[in-house]
């Protein structure tokens, strides 16, 4: 049963019986793609109070709507609490995603057309970050750098091209990088060249939070992020930072609003870029950043990084080739070519036999981005069902199984994928790792 979907199920049984069956999947799968993960109860229930009727276009004190005492009241909330537990001496909340927290930041503190440094997509940067056909090359100048051929970033070579390209704005931030961000070095890069530094920690923000990864707040002029992953709220985007002047405004003007970070970016979000913020969301946020202030959270995140150095462990084991040789933080990219395995085909057989995970380029892939070599797996979600290393140990044997009942893009010993799946039915079904919001 999925709780809170009586009315649901009364009145449109059809979504009803689809919501049910993502639900059912949802705790039957062992779920490895890193960007994703389950919010508590408490967060989906926030989701669905009464906030979501409310229209409140600009910001708190200064909206274009009557009653809005309580929305006020709750982004507000959000707002503090996302000060605190990220150290920032401002934040948005408004950002309807990740990426309208990104081209807000573009909107804030460039003119389109100016130079931009992120990490390219085949080199596991976003889509936001420079990729082509989305808006941050097809209005800007998109100069992406990419990492070593073994996958690491190497900060020398960025400096290098930054000095080069003279971007007016460089991130930092990744979807696909199993290492550390070097805050500190990115923020010296971006002051030699004159630059601004984003940190878009949409992946590792709880990461942050437990601090089991440097904190780019105190080396960044701002830090977007989404609000879901790891960090287990609603779908949505936050942008944090200092509450800096812009570069380039004089003494006398520093001091306005508008030509402060802050005020940019609020003026970005709205009118910039959208219109009424989304308030039941923002709402289930201030529950997600209450549940992050808490000691267990910081023991989950830890924990995040334990399973995936673990599971990183067993895969070299039985010799998968990972990209960096293995994982500081929540994710790993398997590179499978020693295998002889296309990823692409892998990440579906894993999926037949109960594994979600994404395929994904590997660094220089010969392949099309839709053919990748690799896949990408994280321990968010398996960790706060709170699956711990010897269950980290399973799920590498069975990806050890499954390659070996493959040859090429043939799985030539079906009867492994069916016992792997009933293997794992059995752990899901178990009752020992259950699923918040969820209960079969
Ligand atoms: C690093 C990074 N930035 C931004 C985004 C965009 O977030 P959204 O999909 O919520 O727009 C993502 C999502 O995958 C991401 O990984």
């Amino acid at each position: 049963m999925v709780f809170g979907f009586e009315h649901v199920r009364r009145m449109d049984p059809v979504a009803y019986d689809l919501a049910v069956k993502e639900a059912r999947k949802q705790s039957e799968q062992i779920r490895l793609i890193p960007s994703e993960n389950y919010a508590s109860s408490a967060v989906l229930e926030a989701l669905s109070t009464s906030f979501a009727n409310k229209y409140s276009e600009g910001y708190a004190g200064r909206r274009y709507y009557e009653g809005q005492e309580f929305v006020d009241q709750v982004e507000l909330l959000a707002i503090e609490r996302a000060k605190k537990l990220f150290g920032a001496e401002y934040a948005n909340v408004q950002p309807y995603s990740g990426s309208p927290a990104n081209l807000a930041v573009y909107f804030a503190l460039l003119q389109p057309g100016d130079p931009v440094m992120g990490l390219g997509l085949p080199a596991g940067g976003h889509l936001t970050h420079g990729a082509r056909l989305n808006f941050s090359s097809v209005y800007y100048q998109s100069h992406p750098y990419v990492g070593r051929e073994d996958g690491w970033l190497d900060y020398d070579q960025i400096r290098d091209q930054a000095l080069k390209v003279r971007p007016r704005l460089l991130i930092a931030g990744g979807t696909a990088y199993p290492r550390l961000w070097d805050f500190a070095a990115m923020a010296e890069i971006a002051r030699e060249v004159g630059a601004y530094l984003l940190a878009d920690i949409a992946h590792i923000n709880g990461l942050i939070i437990g601090k089991v990864h440097p904190d780019p707040v105190p080396h960044c002029d701002v830090v977007s992020s989404t609000t879901h992953k790891l960090l287990r709220g609603p779908r949505g985007g936050l942008v944090l930072g200092k509450d800096r002047a812009l570069q380039g405004v004089s003494e006398a003007d520093a001091l306005k609003r508008i030509n402060r970070i802050p005020g940019r970016i609020d003026r970005a979000i709205i009118p910039g870029i959208q219109g009424g913020p989304h308030v039941n969301q923002i709402a289930a946020l201030a529950v997600a950043l209450e549940e992050a202030s808490r000691p267990d959270y910081a023991a989950y995140a830890a924990q995040v990084v334990k399973n995936a150095r673990a599971l990183a462990e067993g895969l070299l084991d039985r010799g998968f080739d990972l990209v960096t040789g293995g994982t500081d933080n929540h994710l790993i990219l398997i590179d499978l070519r020693n295998k002889g395995i296309p990823g692409w085909r892998f990440a579906r057989v894993l999926y037949e036999a109960g594994i979600e995970a994404n395929m994904n380029s590997v660094p220089n892939d010969p392949n099309p981005p839709l053919k990748p070599a690799g896949v990408r797996i994280g321990t968010p979600a398996v960790t706060t069902r709170g699956m711990k290393e010897a269950e980290m140990a399973h799920i590498a044997r069975w990806f050890g199984e499954l390659a070996d009942a493959m040859s090429g893009e043939e799985v030539v010993r079906p009867e492994v994928v069916d016992r792997v799946r009933s293997e794992i039915l059995e752990v899901t079904g178990s009752g020992r790792f259950p699923v918040p919001g969820i209960d079969f």
